[in-house]
């Protein structure tokens, strides 16, 4: 559970208030009288066209079936979807961000470290976001009943880790590098190596769902859900780049990822 004094998040220069709080803390204007609520969280911007995955891309079969046939209704951001929900910080540990040392022994491929930021749209850092990993191991394969793809499992590496990014938005993870694997979108498809990112920033809204790619890759080019974002300049946001500041000699490699939430340079969603 948190605390009374860690009840607010910071977002850069802004504070906000879970709604349990807000409606106790609200402030007052300087004759007292209690300001709107709203006037005080910040307004989301618009979101450029192309710069996030299409519904409908033909060649993502998974999309002719999921994609909308009506258009989408806009809904106002009211002030529970931009305030909540609240998570506690206690059950994540420092341990969840290491994905090599959840067993007893190390597990097999290339050693990896992963870090970056979490940013609003205005360059600002948001602080308290709760990151979640998911990824295949060295070989290829998920430890999850439907990956039946004939790679080994590994018994060292579950593929699943957590962290809260720090004061300055940023987080970090050690892991192993992934493996391509095939998958039945159509014939000989491989989808190029990627980390699952899963982040909750200060409210529903700036709830995020991605997958990180590494810089290089020449699958990349042939990956229907990578190529579901039609804008250049988007789709550059989901490659990690090699990271020499966080290269450990005779440990790992490190890779930089940083993330939008939100906006007109988010980092593009999963679809
Ligand atoms: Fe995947």
């Amino acid at each position: 559970m948190m605390s009374a004094a860690d009840d607010r998040l910071q977002t850069g220069s802004t504070t906000f208030f879970p709604v349990h709080s807000r409606l106790t803390a609200m402030p007052t204007s300087s004759r007292g009288r209690r300001q709107d609520p709203m006037s005080q969280l910040p307004i989301f911007q618009n979101i450029p066209p192309g710069t996030q995955p299409e519904y409908f891309h033909p060649p993502y079969r998974s999309s002719l079936k999921r994609a909308p046939t009506r258009p989408l209704v806009l809904l106002p951001q009211t002030l529970s979807e931009r305030t909540g929900p609240v998570f506690g910080h206690a059950a994540v540990t420092t341990s969840d961000s290491d994905l090599t040392s959840q067993h007893a022994g190390p597990p097999g491929g290339e050693r990896i470290v992963v870090n970056g930021r979490v940013l609003d749209e205005d360059g600002r850092p948001v602080s308290g976001a709760l990151v979640e990993v998911w990824q295949a191991n060295a070989a290829g394969r998920y430890k999850h009943k439907l990956d039946q793809h004939n790679a080994p499992l590994d018994p060292n590496f579950d593929g699943c880790g957590r962290m809260i990014t720090d004061a300055d938005g940023r987080y970090r993870f050690t892991s192993i590098k992934p493996g391509a694997y095939p998958w039945g979108n159509h014939h000989n498809a491989w989808r190029p190596a990627h980390i699952h990112f899963s982040l909750f920033g200060a409210g529903l809204l700036s709830r995020l769902v991605t997958q990180m790619y590494f810089p290089g890759d020449p699958l990349l080019e042939f990956d229907p859900i990578y190529n579901c974002v039609s804008d250049e300049k988007a789709k550059l946001r989901l490659i990690s780049w090699f990271d020499w500041e966080h290269t450990s000699p005779e440990f790992a490699l490190g890779y930089r990822f940083d993330i939008v939430l939100r906006g007109r340079i988010a980092t593009p969603m999963e679809k």
